[in-house]
């Protein structure tokens, strides 16, 4: 896994470029600051912080932010930026689910954004963020959703292209195979529409499979969230229709 993202560490970048794709800002990262709530003054670690744009922005909003990632490529561009952009924040080469740099009962959030969907071991990244929260801490993660999951057995059907927007009608979403949690090997394009260097290892797991590993890890569920497109963006259609991510957030009672 570490060297698919020491590989694509600068594509991955560029792709991000600061500020998340169109997906992530109008879909994603509203609903994600609001199950994190008040950050401030809050000790929080982005769990898998890629090039580091969401630890800058809670840092700006008061949070004292350390932030992991096993990509040492990544958390140097990550450390550039944010000396670029004058906030403070802990970095540090770690893997979520063997977090050495972290004594027990540390942070009162985790932020894991876009990341259990690329990990191998599910319950050991659930036993560590359990690990380095407080008791009623909290832990916010995504995933791109399941069920609806074009990195796993499913796809769209795609009718003609749209001479306007130059996208192809989304027909109908097949969904297949669902039950079926095993790895998959994507390419992800960059702003140019070239492959990424390497492909992508995507862990297709039910959402049951989810919600159970944060039960049998001592969490209590909060909230499950589906957001949909925060404008009426017709670029949105499709992900308008069913959920493109999924969003979880639950509490350490043990
Ligand atoms: C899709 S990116 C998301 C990055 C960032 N959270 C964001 O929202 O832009 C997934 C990130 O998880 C990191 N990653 C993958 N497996 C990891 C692991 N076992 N421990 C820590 N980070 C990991 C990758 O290096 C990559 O930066």
């Amino acid at each position: 896994m570490r060297e698919q993202w020491e590989s694509n560490a600068e594509a991955f970048s560029g792709l991000i470029d600061g500020e998340g794709t169109p997906h992530h800002r109008k879909i994603l990262n509203p609903c994600v600051e609001r199950l994190l709530g008040d950050v401030k003054d809050k000790k929080l670690l982005d769990a898998g912080c890629g090039e580091g744009y969401l630890a800058r922005y809670y840092a700006k909003k008061g949070a004292e932010v350390t932030a992991i990632d096993l990509s040492q490529r990544l958390i140097e561009t990550s450390e550039q930026l944010t000396d670029d952009e004058g906030v403070e924040i802990d970095y540090r080469v770690d893997d979520v689910c063997y977090i050495e740099s972290v004594p027990n009962g540390e942070f009162d959030l985790i932020l894991s954004n876009l990341v259990l969907l690329n990990v191998p071991g599910l319950e050991d990244a659930m036993r560590e963020f359990q690990r380095v929260l407080k008791v009623g801490g909290t832990l916010v993660f995504s995933i791109v959703h399941p069920a609806f999951n074009f990195y796993g057995p499913g796809s769209w059907e795609m009718g003609e292209k749209d001479p306007d927007t130059k996208r192809r009608e989304g027909l109908y979403f097949k969904v297949d195979r669902y039950f079926e949690e095993e790895e998959y090997e994507r390419y992800w394009k960059t702003k140019q529409g070239d492959n990424f260097p390497e492909p992508i290892s995507f862990f297709h797991r039910t959402i049951s499979t989810y919600l159970n590993s944060l039960s049998s890890a001592g969490f209590h569920l909060l909230e499950f969230a589906e957001p949909k497109p925060i404008d009426d963006d017709e670029f949105f259609d499709r992900e308008r229709r069913i959920p493109f991510f999924a969003v979880f957030k639950a509490m350490r009672v043990e």
